[in-house]
């Protein structure tokens, strides 16, 4: 497999994005501090309260992220509808990956164009009852793939195994087109369907509730990353 022209690297090994949406919303800083380094990218989840039934952050949290953190790969997915109005200013923020729901985006090849214009990497997230065809015509553009592995909107919830075999097709169209996009879940992960979701091929595990709600989240991260490991395909 030839690696991303992006300089982001898939192979093996797993990686972890805890979810700050599951820490203490008081405690955010000490929450990343807490991870102990064993993170190996922030997921920062933006929710609109209209494209998903939930409110969580405005640019200004990605802002005071990077001012705080600024070695940390910060991976922002927009849950904003329409995505197009959105992408200046969480862009200003300086986030590392900029991904976007393809259900939110009016013109999704116009969104992801602005989001690698503005000097970042663009990602395209797909829902559950989003057919696989959604996103084909844009797979060139991204460096990233979120397959949201749950409906969005809320931590945790328990993973929807029907969603696996687009995390295999990605797999597969990734090789056949010859492109370097990584593939990342969302959703339901813990160290127990982490196994199954490295083994569908996905580079980047997300998780909130399995992070920020265990009692040492440094050791939960290598409790996932053990997980991941088990199954993941030589
Ligand atoms: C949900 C978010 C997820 C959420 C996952 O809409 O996109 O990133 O934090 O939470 P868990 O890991 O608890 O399922
Ligand atoms: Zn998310």
């Amino acid at each position: 497999m030839s690696q991303p022209a992006s300089g982001l690297k898939y192979g093996r090994k797993v990686m972890i994005a805890p979810s700050i949406l599951s820490a203490d919303p008081l405690a955010v800083g000490d929450s990343i501090r807490a991870l102990g380094g064993e993170d190996d990218w922030i997921h920062v989840d933006v929710m609109d309260g209209h494209f998903v039934p939930n409110l969580s952050y405005g640019p200004m949290m990605v802002t005071a992220l990077r001012n705080a953190f600024p070695d940390k790969f910060l991976d922002v997915h927009l849950m904003v509808e329409p995505a197009e109005d959105f992408i200046d200013m969480f862009a200003a923020a300086g986030p590392d990956i900029l991904t976007v729901q393809v259900e939110a985006a009016r013109h999704v090849h116009r969104v992801l164009g602005a989001v690698r214009s503005a000097g970042l990497r663009p990602g395209v997230c797909i829902d559950p009852g989003t057919p696989m065809c959604m996103i084909e015509p844009v797979l060139h553009m991204v460096d990233l793939v979120l397959v949201m592995t749950i409906n969005p909107g809320f931590g945790g919830q328990k993973l929807l195994p029907e969603t696996l075999y687009k995390i295999e097709s990605l797999v597969r169209a990734r090789e056949v087109r010859s492109l370097d996009f990584l593939i990342e879940a969302d959703g339901g992960v813990s160290p127990e369907t982490a196994g199954d979701l490295a083994l569908s091929g996905c580079d980047v595990l997300v998780a909130g509730s399995a992070v920020f709600g265990a009692a040492d989240p440094a050791s939960a991260v290598r409790a996932l990353r053990a997980g991941a490991d088990v199954k993941r395909r030589a």
